[in-house]
C-alpha cells in the first residue's frame, strides 16, 4: 500500500507535519502537527494548523489519527485544536508516562497533573498496529532522542520523527532528560531493518551546509548508505562518540519549556487559574 502524503512545513521551527491518506479513500492520519507560538509576548495562533485543517476540508478527508511522533521540545502541538474542529484520535507512544514524570518533577506539577498518558485517546508500543481507513499502520519504539519516540511505518512509508533526519544532516540530539544515543543507535537500526525502498518523511529539516532548499522525504536504503552520522556501517561506538560531543556544543531549543508543559499535556494549556488565566513556568537553573 501506497499512502499519499502531504507534507506542511513550519519555518518558525523547521518541523514538518504530515497528512498521511489513503491512496484510494477519504481516511488521514495527522501526524506532528504545529501550534504556532511567539515566546516573547506569550501569544498563541493556528495558522500553521488551519492550512493543514484547511487541506483536510477541501479534500474532503476523514481524520482518524492525530499522531505524535514524540514529544517535541521545540514546538507546541496542535493535536486537540485540531482534533476539535475536524475530530480523530490523538496518539503517542506509552512511555509518555515516562516523559510526564520527568517534567512533571522539573516543573513542580501538583497531583492534578496525571502522569499515566491519559491526557491522550491512545497509548501505542513496539508491534501495535492501526488502521486509517484500509491502510494498516505499524508501531516501532525508537527511543533515545527522548523515551517515548514513535517510528509510524504506513504502507511504504516511515515517519521517523527525530531520530533520523535527512542523510546530510544525520541524526537528533539525545542530550535532553531521558535520551541515550546508545539507545538511539539501536532504534535507528530498526528504522534500517525495513525494505530500501521504504520511504522516510523526517520531522525536521535544517537545511544541511551546502544545500539551499528544505527536504523531507528520503529512503531507508539513502539512509543506509548516505546517513552523515550513521551511514555506511558506522559502530555504535563511533556514533555514540560524535553524537555526545555534538550534543555538548548545541544549546536548547527556543521553545523548550513552554513546548513540554503543553506537549506532556496533548496539547493541552495547564489549567486556568481562578481568573481563567494561564500560565507557563520557567523553571530556574533545572534543564
Ligand atoms: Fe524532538
Amino acid at each position: 500500500m501506497t499512502p499519499f502524503v502531504k507534507a506542511f512545513f513550519d519555518d518558525a521551527t523547521f518541523t514538518v507535519s504530515y497528512v498521511v491518506r489513503e491512496p484510494h479513500g477519504t481516511a488521514c492520519a495527522i501526524i506532528d502537527s504545529v501550534l504556532d507560538f511567539d515566546h516573547a509576548s506569550g501569544r498563541t495562533n493556528t495558522d500553521s494548523a488551519d492550512k493543514v485543517i484547511a487541506y483536510v476540508k477541501a479534500e474532503g478527508l476523514n481524520v482518524e489519527w492525530i499522531l505524535e511522533s514524540h514529544v517535541h521540545a521545540d514546538h507546541l502541538s496542535a493535536a486537540p485544536y485540531i482534533q476539535e474542529q475536524v475530530g480523530g484520535k490523538i496518539g503517542i507512544g506509552d512511555n509518555i508516562t515516562v516523559v510526564q514524570d520527568t517534567f512533571g518533577k522539573v516543573f513542580n506539577e501538583g497531583t492534578e497533573f496525571q502522569r499515566d498518558g491519559s491526557q491522550f485517546d491512545q497509548l501505542f508500543k513496539e508491534g501495535d498496529s492501526f488502521h486509517i481507513g484500509q491502510m494498516r499502520g505499524d508501531v516501532l519504539h525508537t527511543p533515545g532522542h527522548t523515551p517515548a519516540c514513535l517510528t509510524y511505518v504506513i504502507g511504504d512509508a516511515a515517519f521517523v520523527g527525530d531520530t533520523l533526519f535527512m542523510p546530510d544532516f544525520g541524526t537528533a540530539r539525545c542530550d535532553f532528560p531521558g535520551g541515550s544515543s546508545e539507545t538511539l543507535y539501536q532504534s535507528i537500526q530498526k528504522i534500517l531493518a525495513l525494505p530500501d525502498e521504504t520511504r522516510v518523511f523526517v520531522g525536521h529539516d535544517y537545511k544541511a551546509p551546502g544545500r539551499d532548499e528544505y527536504a523531507w522525504e528520503t529512503t531507508v536504503g539513502e539512509q543506509k548508505a548516505l546517513n552523515i552520522h550513521i551511514g555506511s556501517g558506522k559502530s555504535i561506538d563511533e556514533f555514540v562518540q560524535m553524537r555526545d560531543a555534538r550534543d555538548a556544543t548545541l544549546g536548547m531549543p527556543r521553545l523548550i519549556l513552554p513546548s513540554l508543559q503543553v506537549n506532556m499535556r496533548a496539547g493541552q494549556m495547564p489549567p486556568e487559574d481562578d481568573q481563567g488565566d494561564v500560565f507557563l513556568k520557567i523553571p530556574v537553573n533545572k534543564i
